[in-house]
């Protein structure tokens, strides 16, 4: 019964079906580029998203988490909904993440155990054709849209979480001032996801 301890318990099922849906059209309408997601906690969607790599000899699932939990709110968080989603919630371990991709058999993601803020370079993939970003927090959205956005492949697609969550409000607020400096990119919302596309 492990696929169903594993199930994603941070994104609802329905919202899981639309990440896979965009994924597989990101994966189909673009050359090249691989698969991102910022904020893998457990690894349950990332998971997901691995297991659509299969049968691709060259893209490769890469994973970002503080592995330490959420980092400190900033103000655009405050939540009149409540108080939930501290600093140091979430809190897991990069061991944890690998050893459940070996037990479904599947290829080991690219996993770094880093704040977003303090990836270099050389820690982030050429071109994405997908990213999913799950941050919870107004700063974690906001850095992983500014590292991904450069790198985005022609018709690549990026999905932000929590964009109507009213317990999570600084993801909106991070995507909203993102996409005022950059008209090249459309916004479409479905549930509490954001998708991003080009013009
Ligand atoms: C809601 S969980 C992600 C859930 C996961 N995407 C899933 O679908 O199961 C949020 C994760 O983001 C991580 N996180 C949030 N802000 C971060 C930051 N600035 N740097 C690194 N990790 C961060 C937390 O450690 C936590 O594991």
């Amino acid at each position: 019964m492990k696929s169903i301890a594993d199930a994603p318990e941070q994104v609802t099922k329905t919202e899981t079906e639309i990440l896979l849906s965009f994924a597989k059209t990101a994966l189909a309408q673009t050359q090249t580029g691989d698969l991102a997601e910022f904020g893998c906690y457990r690894g349950d969607t990332s998971l997901l998203l691995q297991k659509l790599l299969q049968n691709s000899a060259t893209r490769r699932l890469w994973l970002y988490d503080s592995f330490a939990g959420l980092p400190e709110k900033s103000p655009e968080d405050r939540s009149a909904a409540g108080d939930a989603f501290k600093q140091g919630e979430l809190n897991v371990t990069k061991r944890e993440v690998i050893e459940k991709f070996k037990r479904h058999n599947l290829r080991l993601p690219i996993i770094k155990k880093a704040f977003f803020e303090d990836l270099q370079p050389t820690d982030l993939p050429e071109k994405i054709a997908f990213a999913f970003l799950d941050g919870d927090l107004y700063a974690s959205i906001k850095i992983s849209l500014k590292l991904t956005i450069p790198r985005l492949a022609e018709n690549g697609i990026i999905i932000v979480h929590d964009y109507n969550n009213p317990e999570l409000p600084g993801s909106a607020k991070a995507v909203d001032e993102f996409l005022s400096t950059h008209r090249n990119l459309k916004l479409e919302v479905r549930e509490t996801l954001a998708i991003i596309r080009q013009n």
